[in-house]
């Protein structure tokens, strides 16, 4: 009985022992880890893709990922034994999310347990924690490939290869590379993205631990990267198991493992390279040049987009400011209302364009514009006033005079000023001035009775300014193109005042006089000082135009001479038949009387003699017929022969310039 269980138990023990050594894994091989996978258990984030990749960690972050061979290996004959040979190889490829950065990195690991519950993420690459980092109970080999480089752990850079025992401060790393054929060293980046194929042996014999590793499909390099000599007897247990760790920390990088092949007792199977699982498509060949490009190129040209539209916005803006620009002074409150924004006749002008002009003159150019807010058309003078002299002054007294209404005046509606620049606007005379109506064969004219009419309402505006109104004002500059014709054709006086705006001459020697040749008085020359009485001589000057139809001052086509107006006139009137002086396209139908009266009093306001010309009331009663006009003679009115245009005195050293305003200085040496 006791040999049959004595036998029985021998039997079975040797049976056991027999079905255990041929159960006995010595080597296994994985050209990628393609489903179904067996034998291969993953604990934390690691996981297996469907393409056969073996993925140690995915972008969690501060996790730890292991993949363990399920069944143990048998490293020692016995408890007490030595450790046998053994070698592995593997193919690794780390991609960074950050190209810059990697973390933490991985290792080929041999522990007593399929698990490492214990260990901890980030620096301690999921094989230990704090607190058992070094302690020799812990029976734990493995080779990492780290990505940081830590101070605590000795770590020499952030890309080194290292021999772990029990411990992550290495007991021999290097920087990760290899020995070419050459003996040359060449370095290998980890978290290149690249894949890299790693060798290592233990020789049971010599205890010699070489680590080598290599780019993709090279050989296996003759010199390993590493290499101890190390007796692990003491390390590793007579059962082990064998896998691979990594972690994450708060940058992460993904670990991928494509193909692995052990064996105890031997070299490990080569890896069919071309059978191992193709990693995911990333770019290609990531140089810092790259991921510059990937990462700062776009930033940067948004960045510079933005700036250049923000540069544009500011110019933009300040460009409108500028061209918008208007002054504005303490004094000018009292006239606000009368103030226009330039802004406003900028739009009102369509941008003052050339199709708008109405014409220019001696103080600056006439526009023709629409204001929105009143319905109303304008018409917008632009004066150029570089001398702010009297500028208060004048304005105050255009504001003044605009806000008259007399149905004889063109009505301002307000006024601008700018930097250099006045603007005047005024009400829109849909007819235009009087000269268009006079002078070289128009297209229209005007009869008898229309001219008469125009005469009178020009008469009682003048009367308005010299009398009517609280102070007198003098117009300065009265001609036919200050003369515009409103809708009914009532004639009304524009552009008063102006002239003033020029003189103010301060130099005693120089008296500038500013008015229009040919209806500048001859005292006005001679004393550089405007009264109703040279404004009056204009108006003279004005009423034989209307009735000639032509201008004060011509040059006679045949002879090439001046002809002064008030001189033919005179000559007509001397010959005994004033009347033949008349417009011949006034044609039949006038009042003879009228037009006799009128040649008469224009000469009579024209006369050279200031104390000779009649008042503008006078010339009111004279043209509405409550007065008779006295009876003259035309020597009479030849006076003291100071006949503007007659070739005498300070007229000859005057700019000719016929119609237009013209400024021009008299010396006082040359009186
Ligand atoms: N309110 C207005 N409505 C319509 N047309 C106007 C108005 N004001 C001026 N114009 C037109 O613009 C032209 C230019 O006027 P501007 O006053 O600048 O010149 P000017 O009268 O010939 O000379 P001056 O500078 O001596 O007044 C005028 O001839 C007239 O045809
Ligand atoms: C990483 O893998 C783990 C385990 O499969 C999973 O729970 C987790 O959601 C994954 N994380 C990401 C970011 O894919
Ligand atoms: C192994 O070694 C331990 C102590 O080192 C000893 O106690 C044990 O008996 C040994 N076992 C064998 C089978 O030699
Ligand atoms: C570290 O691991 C050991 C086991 O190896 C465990 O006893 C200990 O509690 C762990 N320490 C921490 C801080 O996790
Ligand atoms: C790490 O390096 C320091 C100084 O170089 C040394 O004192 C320490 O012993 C090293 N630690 C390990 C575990 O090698
Ligand atoms: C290899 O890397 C080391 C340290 O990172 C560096 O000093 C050396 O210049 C590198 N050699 C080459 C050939 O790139
Ligand atoms: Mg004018």
């Amino acid at each position: 009985m006791f040999f049959i269980k004595l036998f029985t138990i021998f039997f079975l023990s040797f049976f056991w022992q027999s079905l255990k050594s041929s159960s006995q894994i010595t080597d296994f091989t994985y050209n990628g880890f393609h489903p179904p996978l067996t034998n291969i258990a993953i604990q934390g984030i690691t996981t297996v893709t469907p393409k056969g990749l073996l993925k140690l960690t995915n972008t969690t972050m501060q996790s730890t990922g292991h993949a363990f061979y399920t069944k143990p290996i048998r490293f020692k004959d016995s408890p007490n034994g030595t450790v046998s040979s053994f070698s592995t190889t593997f193919v690794f490829a780390i991609h960074p999310q950050n190209p810059l950065v990697g973390t933490h990195g991985m290792a080929f690991v041999i522990a007593p347990s399929s698990s490492l519950p214990f260990a901890t993420f980030g620096q301690y690459l999921g094989l230990f924690n704090v607190t058992n980092n070094g302690n020799v109970r812990n029976h734990v080999f493995a080779v990492e490939f780290d990505t940081i480089m830590n101070m605590v752990l000795n770590d020499t850079n952030n890309n080194h290869v290292g021999i772990d025992i029990n411990s992550l401060n290495s007991v021999e790393s290097s920087p990760a590379g290899y020995w070419d054929e050459k003996d040359q060293f060449n370095n290998l980046t980890l978290i290149s993205q690249k894949r890299m194929q790693v060798w290592i042996n233990y020789d049971g014999r010599t205890h010699r631990i070489d680590v080598t590793m290599a780019p993709f499909s090279e050989n296996k390099p003759r010199k390993p990267l590493v290499s101890i000599v190390r007796d692990l007897s003491s390390v590793l247990l007579e059962y082990m198991f064998v896998g691979f760790s990594s972690s994450t920390g708060n940058i992460v990088s993904e670990h991928f493992v494509l193909g692995w092949s052990f064996r105890v007792n031997g070299e490990a199977q080569p890896l069919a390279l071309s059978k191992l699982p193709r990693l995911p498509v990333w770019d290609l060949n990531p140089t810092r040049a790259y991921s510059f490009y990937k990462n700062w190129v776009p930033l940067i040209s948004v960045l510079l987009i933005s700036l250049l539209f923000i540069i544009f916005l500011v110019r933009f803006i300040l460009r409108r400011r500028r061209k918008f620009a208007e002054e504005l002074e303490d004094w000018e409150t009292e006239f606000g209302k009368n103030r226009l924004r330039f802004k406003d006749l900028y739009y009102a002008t369509k941008g003052f364009k050339e199709k708008n002009l109405l014409g220019s003159g001696g103080f600056g150019r006439v526009y023709k514009g629409f204001m929105p807010k009143t319905k109303k058309d304008i018409a917008v003078k632009r004066v150029s006033n570089e001398s702010r002299q009297g500028l208060k002054e004048f304005v105050a007294e255009i504001v003044s005079i605009g806000q008259m209404s007399h149905r004889n005046l063109v009505p301002l509606v307000g006024y601008c000023r700018r930097r250099d620049e006045l603007l005047l606007v005024y009400d829109y005379m849909p007819n235009g001035s009087l000269d268009k109506y006079l002078y070289n064969n128009p297209e229209v004219t005007l009869n008898w009775k229309q001219r008469f009419k125009v005469i009178n309402g020009v008469a009682s505006g003048l009367f308005y300014l010299h009398e009517e109104w609280e102070q007198v004002v003098i117009h300065r500059d009265v001609k036919a193109s200050n003369v515009l014709l409103d809708a009914e054709l009532n004639g009304r006086l524009g552009d008063f005042g102006l002239s003033q705006l020029c003189d103010h001459g301060s130099d005693p020697q120089t008296t500038h006089i500013v008015g229009t040749w040919g209806y500048l008085a001859p005292d006005h020359i001679r004393t550089g000082r405007a009264t109703t009485g040279t404004d009056v001589f204009a108006f003279g000057v004005l009423l034989l135009e209307v009735a000639c139809g032509r201008r004060p001052i011509e040059i006679d086509n045949e002879s090439g001479e001046r002809v002064v107006l008030v001189d033919r006139v005179l000559r007509f009137w001397m010959e005994g038949n004033i009347l033949d002086s008349k417009d011949p396209n006034l044609g039949s139908e006038y009042d003879q009387r009228e037009v006799e009266m009128v040649l008469k009093l224009g000469l009579l306001c024209s006369h050279p003699d200031p104390q000779a010309r009649p008042t503008i009331r006078q010339v009111l009663h004279y043209l509405r017929g409550d007065a008779m006009l006295p009876d003259l003679s035309p020597l009479d009115l030849r006076g003291n022969g100071m006949m503007l245009g007659n070739h005498h005195g300070s007229s000859e050293s005057a700019m000719f310039t016929s119609g237009s305003s013209v400024a021009y200085s008299l010396l006082s040496s040359g009186r």
